[in-house]
């Protein structure tokens, strides 16, 4: 992981180095079975270079809680690794430029499942899924269960969201004892 991590930092393949301040490669417990992943870095996690540090990580952290983890016991991450200026949009051609860190970093940890935070992070493993139809709904891609739920940053604009994002969230449980159970 530390050399996957050199190479985030080190990278300037796309300009959004130019702009943000710290790379975030994502932390956590690399022996996780579950990993937890957003889509890009917002201001305060450019400034801390740690993901999921801001407003929407501390409903995430809640919602871990509810579920009896704690952030530390599982392992967050992005799939853009610099932060897009005032929190635009990541660009098709970024997603695919950051692509191969996120792939090697779940190849190094080898989670039991995926739970995707947000569109972006969602299309990331199958790009035509629309995350209004597709959340709280467990799928196989590739080696790897995905799950996707709606992102903390929308759950704070929306209450609806907000809503069924905590409905999707504590049935991770459940959907790890399936897999445990040897889903198909
Ligand atoms: N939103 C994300 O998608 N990722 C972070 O790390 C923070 C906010």
């Amino acid at each position: 992981m530390f050399i996957i991590e050199k190479s985030i930092r080190e990278c300037r393949k796309c300009n959004l180095c130019k702009t943000a301040l710290n790379a975030v490669c994502g932390e956590g417990n690399i022996d996780s079975s579950v990993v937890f992943i957003g889509e890009a870095p917002g201001q305060t996690e450019d400034e801390t270079g740690r993901p999921f540090v801001g407003r929407a990580g501390k409903l995430l952290e809640s919602l871990l809680n509810e579920i009896g983890k704690k952030r530390e016991e599982i392992w967050i991450g992005n799939i853009i690794k610099h932060r897009p200026p005032q929190n635009r949009d990541p660009l098709p051609e970024e997603i695919s430029l950051c692509q191969p860190f996120l792939k090697a970093q779940l190849a190094t940890i080898d989670p039991k499942l995926i739970v995707t935070l947000g569109r972006f992070s969602m299309n990331y493993f199958y790009p035509a899924g629309k995350i209004t139809n597709d959340h709280g709904k467990l799928r196989k891609v590739g080696k790897y269960y995905v799950y996707p739920v709606y992102h903390p940053a929308a759950a704070l604009r929306n209450p609806t969201f907000a809503k069924t994002l905590k409905e999707d969230f504590v049935k991770i449980p459940k959907v790890l004892e399936f897999i445990d159970k040897g889903a198909k």
